[in-house]
């Protein structure tokens, strides 16, 4: 069995400011990984690094937009030269457009949504395989937070699950692109949980009929995400690209 230790590897994550990604850097950093902290608050990020710092871990603050390449460049050549070249990137950044149908939202809600949760993903994964290639390095691992959306339907949501059903796809044909490079690619796919993402949804009157269609009958939690998190990020997933691993208490299977 591959290991699920994580100790020395550098993980590189986008939308570290609050969140999943905040969470995940304190899950990694706390398992023994250097853990480069991307977003566009930076003083959010810098308070998350203190707090990591303080626990005895290794972790930097660097300023990210994933929709401008520029900046995409900058963060990966900072995050480098702090700790080394990257082992997993975490494409985790993503935003919503409102509790908004097709026919609400307006071209500057689309581009808003499109070019950062699925442009920034594309963006940052190319710069990040030219950088294994270039390299030389042996391998490498992109880990995509997609959502449930990718595959069941809900109004409102749109275009966040578009976006969505876009990113599981582009984890799919890039597993298949960077077989070569011995890079693997794949999808965490979370049911929801209470963020400023899911907020507009989870704090609406409909929430108590909502989680009724979660077989669990609950929320997730963010510490419901870190074994499947780390699997994705550690050895122990070795074999695995290009799969969607849901976690989300049922919800996708819930009865019609
Ligand atoms: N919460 C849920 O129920 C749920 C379920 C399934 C999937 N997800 C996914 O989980 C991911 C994280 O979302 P969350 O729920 O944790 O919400 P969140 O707290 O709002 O986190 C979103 C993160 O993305 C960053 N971000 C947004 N635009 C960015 C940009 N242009 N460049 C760099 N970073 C950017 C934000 O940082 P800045 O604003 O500082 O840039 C923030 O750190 C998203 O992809 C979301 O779709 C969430």
């Amino acid at each position: 069995m591959g290991s699920f230790d994580m100790t020395g590897r550098h993980v590189a994550i986008t939308g570290a400011s609050s969140g999943f990604g905040h969470h995940f850097a304190g899950l990694l950093a706390s398992k023994g990984a250097k853990v480069s902290l991307g977003a566009r608050r930076v003083d959010k990020l810098e308070t998350r690094v203190a707090e990591i710092h303080a626990a005895g871990g290794e972790a930097a603050a660097i300023p990210l937009d994933v929709r401008q390449r520029a900046s995409v460049t900058a963060f990966m050549d900072q995050a480098e030269a702090t700790f080394g070249g990257i082992d997993v990137l975490i494409n985790n950044a993503g935003v919503e457009a409102g509790a908004k149908t097709y026919m609400m939202i307006d071209e500057a809600d689309w581009d808003f949504v499109i070019e950062t949760n699925l442009k920034g993903a594309w963006l940052t994964s190319k710069a990040y395989t030219e950088r294994v290639v270039a390299g030389k390095r042996p391998g490498g691992n992109i880990i995509m937070i997609s959502s449930i959306t990718d595959s069941r339907t809900i109004k409102g949501q749109f275009p966040y699950a578009v976006s969505k059903g876009g990113l599981t796809r582009m984890t799919e044909v890039m597993a298949l692109e960077a077989a070569r490079y011995n890079i693997r690619v794949n999808a965490l796919a979370p049911g929801y949980v209470l963020t400023d993402v899911s907020r507009v949804l989870l704090e609406s009157e409909r929430s108590a009929e909502f989680v009724k269609g979660i077989p669990m009958r609950r929320y997730g939690e963010f510490e419901d995400l870190d074994g499947p998190l780390l699997l994705l990020a550690s050895d122990a997933s070795s074999y695995m690209t290009g799969s969607v691993v849901v976690v989300d208490g049922g919800h996708i299977c819930a009865s019609l």
